[in-house]
């Protein structure tokens, strides 16, 4: 038995160029190819952003880019294809995240380790080795990239150096697993969740605990930072989500209105609104500042499993145990688009950063990318012969990565 994750990379253009006697390359993303777009016109479009196409150079690249579009419209609107397949650690990946430039990315798994891979060799850099138990929550302290947070069963959380895979600190004081975890975005406190009911907030320079969040009844399972980190969010099995001040640890709001468990909890771009999805079928709508609910959104006939917002916090969407996923305008809270097609839960949803695209993970081992628009699916990717349980967009959105059990054993390609 091997256990994989699968890159899938879009398609682009590759640059090679010479500059002081040294070969350089650079990618160009082709992000809205299409049978129909106006080749002349992109090109004027690349040539623009890109001195380094010069005018000798133009019909080279409109070349280029005429026989991917020919291929485009032979594969339909496969825009992402399979790159590697990475046989990654002997029992199952629990978490997969990339760094922000996705050139690199880590995996947790059940083997107790935590995996560092180079994306564009698909080579393994490093294994973080020292948990005792599940490695289920992994981290990079985004947008610097240089350290690793990994949360284990084993109720710590160690910090590493992405460069040397040395282990800084081990946070110990959690009485029971660690499930979810994130840096702050200063990246000077790395807060953790757990299911002993608590978060704790950690001193990534010192290793020290900072506070600890007392409050909720139930496990701890979605965590998150406001933009400039003073406000930090915990959703819980408790049915409720509370926001902390995260300088002193006191209750700042309790969102009380749900009636089932809590399974994701998030802030939109400005952290003016609160998005949750609930085990009871339906997404709420909070005001951030002062904690009220201003909308409940419903029409999900199980479970929500995960929900987000895009980049500039226009559109919701929201991916459920019936199969489906849908986009909601925040601003009418009407669902403006339903997803179907995935076979199985969904149980992950993320906008592309550019906003016009979906990716959700589902059960029935397929991810699928969506125009997030129309909610007409673009892509179904296929490779993976068991559940997807995790997936991700870089921070381009030209690179997407899955996360799944593999029953059987894969080559790499
Ligand atoms: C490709 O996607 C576009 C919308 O982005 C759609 O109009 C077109 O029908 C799709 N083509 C195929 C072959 O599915
Ligand atoms: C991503 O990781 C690679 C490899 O460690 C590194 O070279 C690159 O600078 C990182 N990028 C970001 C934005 O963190
Ligand atoms: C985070 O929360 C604090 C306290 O409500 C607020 O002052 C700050 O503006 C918030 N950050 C953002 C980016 O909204």
């Amino acid at each position: 038995m091997c256990f994989i994750a699968c890159l899938f990379i879009s398609v682009g253009i590759m640059l090679e160029y010479e500059k002081s006697g040294e070969l350089k390359t650079k990618s160009i993303d082709l992000l809205d190819l299409g049978p129909s777009t106006d080749v002349s016109a992109l090109v004027e479009e690349i040539q623009q952003a890109e001195p380094l196409i010069t005018a000798s150079r133009t019909e080279q690249v409109k070349l280029l880019i005429q026989r991917l579009q020919e291929k485009l419209g032979q594969h339909s609107n496969h825009t992402f294809y399979l790159f590697k397949v990475l046989r990654a650690h002997i029992l199952p990946l629990t978490n997969v995240a990339l760094n922000k430039s996705g050139s690199c990315f880590i995996t947790g798994s059940y083997d107790r380790t935590c995996k560092l891979w180079d994306t564009a060799s698909g080579e393994e850099l490093n294994t973080l080795e020292g948990h005792r138990n599940v490695v289920y929550a992994v981290a990079f302290n985004n947008p610097y990239g240089d350290k690793i947070a990994t949360g284990s069963f084993d109720k710590t959380c160690k910090l590493w150096s992405v460069e040397t895979g040395q282990c800084y600190h081990t946070f110990r004081g959690h009485r029971a697993e660690i499930v979810c975890l994130s840096f702050n975005p200063q990246s000077t406190l790395v807060a953790t969740g757990s299911m002993d009911t608590t978060a704790k907030l950690w001193n990534i320079q010192n290793g020290e605990e900072v506070l600890t969040l007392t409050g909720h009844s139930a496990e701890i399972v979605s965590l998150s930072f406001n933009t400039s980190g003073d406000r930090i969010m915990t959703g819980s099995f408790d049915h409720t989500v509370i926001v902390w001040d995260a300088g002193t640890g006191r209750k700042v709001h309790t969102l009380i209105g749900h009636c089932a468990e809590i399974s994701s909890a998030l802030f939109n771009w400005d952290c003016s609104l609160i998005l949750t999805g609930s085990m009871d079928k339906t997404c709420m709508l909070w005001d951030a500042t002062n904690g009220k609910c201003m909308a409940t959104l419903t029409g999900h006939e199980d479970e929500i499993l995960d929900s987000c917002f895009d980049y500039t916090g226009k559109l919701i969407a929201t991916a459920s145990a019936d199969g489906t996923a849908r986009i909601f305008s925040a601003a009418t809270r009407k669902c403006i688009a339903k997803l179907e097609g995935h076979e199985g839960d969904i149980s992950k949803i993320s906008f592309n950063p550019q906003g016009n695209r979906l990716l959700t993970g589902s059960s029935d081992k397929t991810a699928r990318i969506w125009d997030a628009q129309t909610g007409q699916c673009l892509q179904v990717l296929e490779g993976h012969t068991d559940e997807i349980f995790s997936c991700a967009f870089n921070y381009k959105g030209n690179i997407v990565i899955t996360g799944s059990v593999e029953p059987r054993s894969w080559r790499l390609q």
